[in-house]
């Protein structure tokens, strides 16, 4: 049963079986499965319930269900997603994402999530790109949104408590055990301690470190990988980071904002300031639908060699589909740019450029249970790794939060079930509450304008293609930035705690930053996402994961770890020679 105590008027006391932190729909989903087994539940969210970061995912979600493909298989959505993680991914993951997407998907539409549907009334399909066959399921361009809005009106209907405004601060671990979380308010500053047999982190990635990104203010900064690292947790495959080939360049406050992949999937064009369809010389079979890492790199490229618009982008092109088409498909797009430009997509090309959209590094987990090296600990979503591998395909994000949701939840109902009679030392307790009395500092650095800083930094330094000396110094810069950050001033204004809520931010970006840096300097190859001018070619050699763990003195640890071994059931369905030619493709 869940518990409520105010502590001697210090702070509030909240006993629970599972603690949830984060609201997207990795954390919705993991919660209703937790409450199904029994469990008392509470999420919580930096946000208002209903603005996770999912409602930003836009163009759709996959599973085979062969709606307009029937030769579609799951062992195909396996191939594809395997390969075109260039074999970093865990193949048992893969496999349990492909077999669980169809069921995983038909559970939100029995509890009435609006996909779009076929004249004949089936779940249409579109194409994402790198996807052999149509297994995309959408809600026009708002798939993200539709998916939110089923979850929370689902769990409307149970006891799982939603908790807005909290700003975790740091996971309570004792030994190799987590006990739950403490809190601030970050309107009242009200301290909040949760006790909790299992705590699911489902806390988002860390795309918002970069200058350009599809991510909002204070979402994304890589607090998940924050709390993990000083839980004691494994992180891999940071260097990989997904930049997404189309987001807006201008207005200036929307530049990085999402242009959807459906625009492409869709029949939407790409050309240069010559208009020349540039993507036949990068990628002539699979074109605007090839991989998001090569449609990236091909537009970065056609910026950087001066092919560019006067934004600083190259043009996406939908001018040939009806306005009907297009207020049917991609209704967001179309009135974004109407409302912020002026420019209506139906009659005019949009100016694009690549945005940091996702983080494929993360939390290591079990790829069954979702369970970190830390007892009593899960992770899931894209705060979690393991998956996607060196880049993302579109549409498995939404596919991981549902399957993997699921499957997090009832393990942290299972552990709170067989495990759920320890408890925190009071002295631990005391320590950590401690520690929290320490953050009202009163310095005078102003946050956003350190935040804006690092986020150049990771644009210039650990962008889109990268090499030694430039990560280097950026390394440097990031950790000159931390010296300055234990000074910035945090006390409460007229918008209640939130400055020290960015403070934490802020902190938590710097130590995400630092640990994507070190693995990007460390992985000396180019795969997938991670492009180093210095070393432009694939090694077969670096088939492996970068890991990284906060050693006692605070500092970050480097190794490397094999990628787990293909289960032989699952050979038959990976072509042979994949590798080599990736390597050709990257020599061409
Ligand atoms: O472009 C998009 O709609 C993004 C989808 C995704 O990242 O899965």
């Amino acid at each position: 049963m869940s518990e409520y105590v105010r502590m001697n008027n210090e702070y509030l006391k909240v006993k629970v079986d599972v603690l949830v932190i984060g609201a997207g729909a990795a954390g919705l989903r993991a919660a209703l499965a937790a409450h199904d087994r029994g469990r008392e539940v509470v999420i919580v969210t930096k946000r208002a319930r209903a603005d996770a970061h999912t409602v930003m995912a836009a163009g759709g979600i996959n599973a085979v269900l062969g709606t307009l493909d029937p030769e579609d298989t799951w062992e195909i959505h396996f191939a594809d997603t395997l390969q075109d993680g260039y074999f970093i991914n865990n193949p048992l993951a893969v496999e349990i994402m492909a077999q669980e997407a169809p069921q995983a998907l038909q559970e939100l539409v029995e509890w009435g999530c609006k996909f779009a549907r076929t004249n004949e009334g089936l779940l249409d399909q579109r194409f994402f790109g790198a996807h052999t066959y149509r297994r995309t399921c959408y809600a026009g361009d708002y798939t993200g949104r539709e998916i939110i809005n089923t979850l929370l009106k689902h769990i409307e209907q149970t006891s799982v408590k939603i908790q807005e405004n909290v700003h975790i601060t740091k996971l309570l671990i004792q030994g190799d055990h987590c006990f739950g979380a403490l809190a601030i308010d970050s309107l009242t500053g009200e301290r909040i301690l949760y006790l909790a047999d299992s705590t699911i982190l489902a806390a988002g990635g860390y795309t918002r470190l970069w200058q350009m990104s599809t991510s909002r203010h204070a979402e994304n900064v890589g607090d998940g990988i924050y709390l993990a690292l000083q839980a004691g947790c494994e992180i891999a495959d940071m260097e990989f980071v997904q930049f997404h080939p189309t987001g807006m360049t201008s207005p200036d406050h929307m530049a990085g904002t999402l242009v959807t992949e459906a625009v492409r999937g869709e029949g939407g064009r790409l050309h240069n300031q010559n208009g020349e369809r540039f993507m036949s010389r990068y990628d002539l079979a699979r074109m605007e639908l090839s991989t998001r890492d090569q449609v990236a790199l091909a537009n970065y490229t056609e910026i950087m060699e001066g092919r560019g618009g006067p934004n600083g982008g190259v043009y996406l092109d939908i001018t040939h589909l009806s306005e009907e088409t297009i207020l049917e498909k991609i209704p967001v797009v179309h009135r974004t740019f109407l409302e912020a430009l002026g420019l209506d997509i139906s009659k005019k090309p949009m100016e694009v450029s690549p945005t940091a959209h996702y983080t494929m590094g993360g939390v290591v987990v079990d790829p069954e249970t979702l369970s970190t090296n830390v007892m009593g600990l899960f992770a899931v979503g894209e705060v979690s790794t393991g998956l996607h591998g060196a880049n993302r395909l579109g549409g498995n994000s939404l596919t991981e939060t549902i399957v993997f949701g699921r499957r997090a939840g009832e393990s942290a109902a299972e552990n709170s079930r067989t495990n759920g009679s320890s408890s925190l030392p009071t002295r631990v307790l005391h320590a950590s509450l401690e520690e929290l009395d320490t953050l009202s500092i009163q310095g005078k650095e102003d946050t956003s304008i350190l935040f804006n800083a690092l986020r150049n930094v990771m644009w210039t330094h650990c962008g889109v293609i990268r090499d030694g000396s430039g990560l280097q110094l950026g390394l440097e810069k990031v950790i000159e930035l931390k010296e300055v950050i234990n000074r910035s001033g945090v006390n409460p204004t007229e918008v209640g705690n939130l400055r020290l809520s960015s403070a934490l931010d802020l902190n938590a970006a710097t130590c995400a930053a630092e640990a994507t840096i070190h693995a990007a300097i460390e992985r000396k190859e180019s795969r997938g996402a991670h492009r180093r001018s210095d070393y432009p070619f694939m090694d077969s050699n670096m088939r492996l994961s970068i890991v990284l763990r906060q050693n006692d003195l605070g500092t970050l640890d480097v190794s490397r770890r094999q990628t787990p071994n293909m289960p032989e059931r699952l050979r038959p369905w990976i072509k042979e020679d994949f590798d080599l030619d990736l390597r050709n493709r990257l020599l061409e």
